[in-house]
């Protein structure tokens, strides 16, 4: 009995332990939630989202995604301001049901996912090492914020 409870002591200390100095360590953090600041998408990505866009959205939104008449820009603080503190399944959902406004459903998940690349190199957030993904859950834990300033 006694043994019993002296183990169920050290267990509980070890768990206790643990949880306040954060071992056995977990994976990395900034894989579980980061933001559009993180470099969430490549350089190769945009480019491939470049020509999805030009070839199905410039029409509207216009080649430097100025926007024109009802269609609004996909750049610059209105944009932006549309969409902070949003995630980018929201962002992603938008596009991939609604987008192209003339074609909806046009874009597989994997062109949607290259064209939000490039949306988000022409507001000027940082490109990193992996591609934005085209799971929902992944794209769920991705913060829209504001964009650096430009310049
Ligand atoms: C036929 C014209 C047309 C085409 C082509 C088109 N759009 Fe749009 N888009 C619109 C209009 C009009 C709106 C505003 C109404 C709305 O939000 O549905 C819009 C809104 C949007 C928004 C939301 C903007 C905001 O400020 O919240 C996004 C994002 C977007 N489009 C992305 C795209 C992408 C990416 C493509 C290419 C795959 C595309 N659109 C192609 C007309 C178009």
């Amino acid at each position: 009995m006694l043994a019993n409870r002296v183990f169920a002591l050290a267990l509980g200390l070890a768990v206790f332990g643990s949880v306040v100095s954060g071992f056995p360590s977990r994976p990395a953090r900034a894989q579980e939630a980061s933001s559009t600041l993180d470099g969430i998408y490549t350089d190769g990505q945009a480019q491939r989202g470049g020509d999805v866009y030009q070839a199905n959205c410039a029409s509207c939104h216009g080649k430097t995604l100025e926007g024109s008449g009802q269609t609004p820009a996909l750049t610059g603080d209105d944009f932006t301001a549309n969409w902070v503190n949003q995630t980018m399944a929201d962002l992603f959902d938008k596009t991939n049901m609604t987008m192209p406004a003339d074609h909806p459903g046009k874009l597989t998940r994997e062109q949607t996912a290259d064209v939000l690349a490039f949306v988000l190199s022409s507001n000027k957030f940082p490109s990193g090492k992996a591609e934005l993904p085209t799971a929902e859950e992944s794209l769920k834990k991705i913060r829209i914020a504001a964009p650096p300033p430009q310049s």
